[in-house]
């Protein structure tokens, strides 16, 4: 034991001393009227009910007040109401206005296809050089016999070989419709390890150039306009523009995140009867990232999703 504590038995005899002094003080406060044996019923009294009033939480004196009226009327968040497109569209244009508004919005009122190819890569462009994956699969065909479109947007577009396709099969019908290549012409990080004769100018691909070529090779520039931009940006101007279409393939990133947001921001901007699509629904890419986004997208909508080949179909409401 150390020097300086004092002996239990007078640790004791203390804490017994100090509490018959407080009763001793209270008996003194209420006068001599009050017994010992009260006052020390009066002290476990007021120690029980302040200890009550501040170990409840509801009756805490800080305490917020809590409103169960709030929690009990309003309907928990749904987090997916976060990644929904809010932007509301402009009222549909009519199909025949469509390119010329894409003339007007994108290329000041003149044809891109003006004076093409222009001379700093007239001399590095090949006559014709389309490549495409699943390009002339029987959907296009399909779809174009069943819709009959006026206005096809096509989200993805590479050298334009589905685009040129869909062209192809649609006049083979009697149809014209207006095909909007939507596409910022970069390909992917590396592409031109793969396409080694599609040349790089001053850090630009040319693919936007080679996609034209190609479009004028097939004499398909009445029915084909590119569209050169992100599919973010690009999608989000169609609607603020009240461009609609009939059909609209969905075949650019095939990462979950950008399929969801292809898919949703298309559907904005398709006709009431159109249908959505897209390849690759049977990709590995990102863990299966399009079928990831295809089916959540159906699912939250209420839609159903078709297979059709190694494409995704989705009809409109
Ligand atoms: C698979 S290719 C399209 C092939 C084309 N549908 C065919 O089969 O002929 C994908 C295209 O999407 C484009 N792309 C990918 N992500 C894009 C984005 N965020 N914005 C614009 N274009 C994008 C690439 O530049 C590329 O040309």
């Amino acid at each position: 034991m150390k020097e300086d504590q004092p002996p239990l038995h007078y640790l004791h005899n203390h804490r017994h001393q100090k509490r018959t002094t407080i009763s001793a003080e209270i008996a003194a406060i209420y006068g001599s009227k009050l017994t010992k044996a009260t006052a020390l019923f009066l002290l476990l009294f007021l120690t029980y009910v302040l200890g009550y009033l501040f170990s409840s939480p509801s009756c805490h004196p800080f305490s917020q007040p809590i409103t169960t009226t709030n929690r009990a009327t309003s309907a928990p968040p749904n987090p997916l109401d976060e990644f929904k497109i809010t932007t509301q569209c402009s009222p549909p244009l009519p199909s025949n206005l469509i390119r010329q508004t894409i003339l007007d919005k994108v290329y000041n009122g003149t044809s891109p296809y003006a004076n093409f190819p222009p001379a700093h890569v007239s001399n590095l462009l090949r006559p014709k050089r389309i490549k495409g994956w699943g390009s002339n699969g029987a959907v296009f065909e399909n779809l174009i016999s069943r819709i009959k479109p006026k206005t096809i947007i096509e989200v993805g577009t590479f050298l334009g070989a589905s685009a040129i396709h869909m062209a192809q099969k649609a006049e083979a019908k009697g149809l014209k419709p207006q095909i909007l290549c939507l596409d910022d012409f970069r390909g992917w990080p590396g592409f031109q390890h793969r396409f080694k004769d599609i040349k790089m100018v001053n850090g630009d691909v040319l693919l936007l150039y080679q996609f034209m070529q190609n479009v004028v090779y097939m004499n398909r520039t009445e029915s084909i306009i590119a569209v050169p931009f992100s599919t973010g940006s690009g999608l989000e101007k169609l609607c603020e523009w009240g461009i609609v279409a009939d059909l609209i393939e969905i075949d650019a990133g095939h990462d979950f995140n950008s399929a969801w947001a292809d898919i949703n921001r298309a559907y904005k901007i398709l006709r009431p009867g159109g249908v959505l699509f897209g390849h690759d629904y049977f990709t590995a890419a990102d863990n299966r990232g399009v079928r990831r986004a295809v089916n959540l997208f159906a699912k939250i909508n209420g839609l159903k999703v078709k297979v059709d080949g190694q494409h995704w179909v989705i009809d409109s409401v």
